[in-house]
Order: C-alpha cells, then sequence, then structure tokens
C-alpha cells in the first residue's frame, strides 16, 4: 500500500516517511525540477528496488541528494574549487553536478562509474526529508521509465501507487523540467544534461562550459548513460510544430479525423485552432516549460496524435526545453 502523505498534514507523518526511507523503503517526493523517487544511496538492496519500482535499465546511474555539506562530503572523494564555486551559486537549486565518487555510495547508484552524481534540491519539504531521514537520497524522476517526467502529485500517483511506500504531494514544481547534469572531472566542464540552471549562468560563475557533443549528434555516445534512451514520451505519437502553427496543424487534422483520431494540441497561445483538446502552456518560455510534462500527460489522456508548438526563443531554459521536447517527439518536428 502506498500512502499519501499531503501538505495539511502533520510534519509527524513526514518524519514516518523519512524513517522509511533511512530503512530501505521508497519515497517519491516534491523538488523544484521534477518529482523524485528515493531511497537510501547508501543502501544497495534501497536502490534496487528504485530499478525495479521504475522499470529503469540498469546502467542508468541515478542522482544522490543532499540537504547538507556532510551529507555532500560523504558521497564524494574531493570537492573541486571550480564544484565549490558553482555550488555557492546554485545549491540549493536545479543543478547536478558530476564529481569523484566515495566509497560510500552503493554501486547500483553509480551503475559501476567511479563518479557520482549530488545535487541539493531547492523545496523545502525534500530538504526536510533528506535531512530527517540523515541520509544522502538516491533518486530518478518519479515516472515510468520512458514516460514524461512526473511534474504534479496526480501524475506521481498514476504511475507509481502501489510501487512505493510512500507519495508526498508538495503541488506543482516550480520548474517543470529537470536539473542541469554538469561534469566538473574532465579536462574543461560540460553539461551533459541541460536543464534549470542556464548554460549563460554557468557561464558567468566558471567564466566557460561546453556540450557534450551528443547533446548536437546522435552518432556519438552520451556521456551521461540515461541521454541514450528514449524518454518522456506519451504513449500518442507526438509531433512538434514550428512556424505557423494553425495552418500546419489544420493540414493535418482533416485526414487524422477520418481515421478517427483524436487530437490534442500543447501550444503557447489561442491561435483559433480547433481540435479535440487544446492546452496553453503560455507565452513565457519558463511557464511553457513548467507546463510541457503536465500537458503531454493531461494530452495523452484525450487524444491520440499530439503536436506540440516548439518555440523559436533561445537562451535561458530553451536548451532544455529543447532538449525535453525532441526526445519526446523522437525527433518528429512539422
Ligand atoms: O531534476 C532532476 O535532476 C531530477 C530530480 C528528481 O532531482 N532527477 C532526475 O533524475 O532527472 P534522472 O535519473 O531522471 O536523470 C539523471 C541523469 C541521467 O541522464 C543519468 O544518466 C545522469 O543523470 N547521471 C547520473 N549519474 C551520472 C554520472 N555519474 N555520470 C554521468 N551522468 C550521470
Ligand atoms: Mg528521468
Amino acid at each position: 500500500m502506498t500512502k499519501i502523505i499531503q501538505n495539511f498534514d502533520a510534519l509527524s507523518v513526514l518524519n514516518e516517511a523519512a524513517q522509511t526511507l533511512a530503512l530501505g523503503g521508497l519515497v517519491a517526493f516534491p523538488t523544484e525540477t521534477v518529482y523524485g523517487l528515493g531511497a537510501n544511496a547508501l543502501d544497495n538492496e534501497a536502490v534496487s528496488r528504485i530499478f525495479v519500482a521504475k522499470g529503469r535499465p540498469q546502467d542508468n546511474p541515478l542522482i544522490v541528494h543532499v540537504s547538507n555539506f556532510d551529507m555532500l562530503n560523504s558521497v564524494v572523494s574531493e570537492v573541486p574549487e571550480e564544484a565549490k564555486r558553482l555550488i555557492d551559486a546554485f545549491w540549493p537549486g536545479p543543478l547536478t553536478i558530476i564529481l569523484k565518487k566515495s566509497e560510500r555510495v552503493s554501486e547500483k547508484v553509480t551503475a559501476g562509474l567511479d563518479t557520482v552524481a549530488v545535487r541539493m534540491p531547492a523545496h523545502p519539504m525534500a530538504l526536510y526529508l533528506i535531512e530527517q531521514a540523515g541520509v544522502p537520497v538516491a533518486a530518478p524522476s518519479a515516472n515510468l521509465s520512458g514516460s514524461p517526467s512526473t511534474t504534479r502529485v496526480e501524475h506521481v500517483i498514476h504511475d507509481l501507487s502501489g510501487r512505493v511506500d510512500y507519495i508526498i504531494d508538495g503541488g506543482p514544481c516550480a520548474v517543470g523540467l529537470e536539473s542541469t547534469v554538469l561534469d566538473v572531472t574532465g579536462k574543461e566542464p560540460q553539461i551533459l544534461r541541460p536543464g534549470g540552471v542556464s548554460p549563460e549562468e554557468i557561464e558567468k560563475v566558471l567564466g566557460k562550459v561546453s556540450f557534450d557533443p551528443a547533446l548536437k549528434d546522435a552518432t556519438k555516445t552520451p556521456k551521461s548513460p540515461g541521454m541514450k534512451y528514449r524518454h518522456y514520451a506519451p504513449k500518442a505519437e507526438l509531433y512538434l510544430v514550428t512556424g505557423n502553427m494553425k495552418e500546419k496543424i489544420e493540414n493535418e487534422m482533416s485526414s487524422l479525423h477520418n481515421e478517427g483520431k483524436k487530437v490534442g494540441i500543447f501550444c503557447m497561445k489561442n491561435y483559433g485552432i480547433e481540435a479535440d483538446s487544446v492546452l496553453f502552456g503560455g507565452e513565457d518560455m519558463n511557464e511553457y516549460a513548467k507546463n510541457l510534462f503536465h500537458s503531454l500527460r493531461t494530452l495523452d489522456e484525450a487524444a491520440d496524435v499530439i503536436f506540440a508548438e516548439l518555440p523559436a526563443e533561445t537562451g535561458g531554459i530553451m536548451p532544455a526545453l529543447i532538449n525535453r521536447m525532441m526526445k519526446a517527439a523522437g525527433g518528429h518536428v512539422l
């Protein structure tokens, strides 16, 4: 049985979840990016349960979440100067830093790598839970493997109810896309996955940052094992649309309707397109990104084919947004 913890529940219920987490159970919890599915990062068996609950490939390592610096120091062998500056600037927040691991981290967490991904999340309930558990918490996004990440508790319940011990409701996630994964163990800092902290913000702190070439070139092997898998995909067919939304979508719609297919649309604003279901994400790119996964999941309930507007903006959240949308759509752009 999965116990759902609501905002208004007494703190003692959250403490109960923290204790379960420390003792090897699974707890889904809110973060500022997406919901996470947590287990004690020092406990091999507990971490194995994450992979079973999600149906996640074993070779995809997990991010370790910490609530204080003693915890950080317990899971890494050193914190280089560059990482210290990043931590100062962005923690707690949506930046995951790849560092050399310590002996204590379960090898299930790192999938056999000699590095570990670490971050301090900015959601107060996440920080409280980890602090009370008193152990670093390994947590992938709280969704079934391959599906869109969960940014609202109803989606976590949909995917994981009956598979985990507790689900904590912390409301909608503020960022709505995952953290930036940044590797500082190589010659120069490299973004392995774009996310909630933008490349410009990282550049301000480090002077310079590059991208893993595999992000742009599908023939290269990504340094982040998770980046090679199909991800974030709704069950419906998903097509990204650039340029004139109304014209392009209406061109497709009549034949889809003739085939008896229901059509859903996710776009920034009202273009006057009539479909079976239309959701507006907002014209502000942070707002649009925040609504992406929630909208894909909602439209998936109502439509067989989804068209999603791919904004033409650049900077800020855009590299992360484009990355998630392209993966979710398997690269299909109209
Ligand atoms: O915002 C987030 O990062 C969320 C919340 C819950 O914190 N978590 C999340 O975890 O997105 P997950 O498991 O869905 O994605 C973790 C990514 C994967 O692409 C994985 O391959 C990569 O981080 N990763 C983990 N450890 C790594 C390591 N040692 N080296 C390179 N990549 C690593
Ligand atoms: Mg994920």
